[in-house]
């Protein structure tokens, strides 16, 4: 059985990933109405992701005999000034959720529960590829912008699996 205060973290990091998952699909709109369907569908890829990882939280839960409880997804606040505000957010969310999964390991270390420690070994492994995603999106579109190649990077973005 889970330690109650680790419990609350992990049953509000269900939540969190789904809003990730919301949020990740609103960026992909965006990406939709602005021309740009090759990091739409980088994005709806992103957002699938972030669905399974809530997954992965709730099935630990009840893997350690715990019920998760449901909360309302928050609605995603986004209005981008260009494409590039929209890649910094997805990059501002993910440091965000690297310190949501480092309070969880924090809690984990402090309780002694090895267990929960060794389940969150994947999501801060993910975490480092997530964050470093992000930041190369930012990178490879200042690139391609300056070198005036964005349509070739939204067809390669297009591609990702
Ligand atoms: Fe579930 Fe992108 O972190």
């Amino acid at each position: 059985m889970l330690n109650k205060q680790i419990y609350n973290l992990i049953n509000s990091q269900i939540n969190k990933e789904l809003y990730s998952a919301y949020l990740y699909l609103e960026i992909s709109n965006y990406f939709n109405e602005n021309g740009l369907p090759g990091f739409a569908s980088w994005y709806v890829k992103q957002s699938e992701e972030e669905v399974e990882h809530a997954m992965k939280f709730n099935a630990y839960v009840y893997q350690q005999g715990g019920k998760v409880v449901l909360e309302a997804i928050e609605k995603p606040v986004v209005e981008f000034k260009n494409a590039r505000e929209a890649l910094e957010a997805a990059l501002e969310h993910e440091k965000k959720v690297t310190a949501w999964i480092n309070d969880i390991y924090a809690e984990a270390v402090k309780q002694g529960d090895f267990r929960t420690q060794k389940f969150l070994d994947w999501f801060i492994a993910e975490q480092t590829e997530e964050e470093e995603n992000a930041d190369e999106m930012i990178a490879k579109y200042d690139l391609a912008s300056k070198e005036g190649n964005l349509y070739l990077l939204n067809k390669e973005l297009g591609k990702r699996d």
